[in-house]
């Protein structure tokens, strides 16, 4: 099973470039907002918005202030590195026709847009600005960071060595959990996969599923994915980002308490994507669109 790479990012090969610098006189407070009207069609953005009011939505404590929660429909799914989430989320999101949004995607954003700058991704308050108005929209393996296409440098090598300081930023994560959950409102719900989103960002969703695999079989899928990668480095890479993620004290890596979990070892993607396409069903009805009354 591939795992984890966006479509239209199908290769890692190549991607140990350096990070281009911003262009001349760019600087975080230079992102700016949508014209008023005008909305992207991706857009993740920055702000702390009130609640756009829509039905079914509910308010929720949570990572952040008081902001808006999941409408009628989320599928959450979340995991570590190689279970095959990201794979597994695009493919239920095909095949109910929702919107998808890969979460993993706008943390590496904000690294990629700190690296970009030259503001050290484990400099808290910096970082933590700079998420606040970094322009990005994730959209179909398409990742735009402040205007600039970076969605194979969000998958090399120095995002990927940066990004857990920067997801373990509280106010990045406050930050980042309210543009998904405007993502959310906007769509009427969809396919959303990361690490929190069952336990914090849609603790109401309508299904949570967590998927697992043992730890050589997730090296092995991401040594596969890289190519250039020795087994060693990437299982030893995996080890760390697992222990950065599951031990960190903001919203770590755990699996929802009403999660179904769903262990992916030596199962086909098909076969995978088939007991969650079940637990849907079960949970909303066969077929049943999301925001659709479920009954
Ligand atoms: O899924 P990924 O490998 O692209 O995730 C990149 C990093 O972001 C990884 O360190 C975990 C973190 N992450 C997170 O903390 N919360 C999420 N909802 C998604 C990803």
């Amino acid at each position: 099973m591939t795992s984890d790479t966006p479509a239209g990012s199908a290769t890692r090969k190549g991607t140990g470039s350096a990070i281009p610098d911003a262009p001349a006189g760019s600087t975080a407070s230079a992102a700016s907002e949508p014209a008023r009207g005008e909305r992207p069609v991706s857009g993740l953005r920055s702000g702390g918005g009130e609640p756009s009011g829509e039905p079914g939505e509910a308010t929720r404590e949570g990572t952040g202030s008081a902001i808006p929660d999941a409408p009628a429909g989320i599928i959450a799914i979340d995991g570590p590195a190689g279970s095959g989430k990201s794979t597994v989320a695009r493919t239920v999101a095909d095949r109910l026709d929702l919107a998808y949004l890969d979460t993993g995607a706008m943390y590496r954003a904000v690294a990629f847009a700190a690296l970009r700058r030259g503001i050290d991704p484990g400099d808290a308050e910096p970082v933590a600005r700079l998420a606040a108005r970094v322009e990005m929209s994730v959209e179909a393996g398409l990742v735009m960071v402040d205007g600039v296409d970076a969605s194979i440098e969000i998958r090399g090598p120095e995002v990927t060595g940066a990004v857990s300081a920067v997801a373990a930023n509280p106010a990045v994560r406050a930050e980042l959990v309210a543009r998904q959950r405007r993502w959310a409102v906007e769509r009427g719900g969809g396919v959303v996969e990361g690490r929190d989103i069952g336990t914090v960002v849609f603790p109401a969703a309508s299904v949570k599923v967590y998927l697992t695999a043992s730890h050589e079989e997730r090296s092995a899928r991401r040594a596969r994915e890289a190519g250039d990668l020795s087994y060693d480095s990437v299982a030893s890479d995996i080890a760390r980002r697992d222990r950065a993620d599951s031990t960190r004290s903001a919203d770590p890596l755990q699996a929802a308490a009403d999660a179904v979990v769903v262990d992916t070892t030596g199962r086909s993607i098909e076969d995978v994507v088939a007991e969650v396409l079940q637990h849907v069903a079960e949970a909303l009805g066969p077929r049943r669109g999301i925001g659709e009354n479920a009954g």
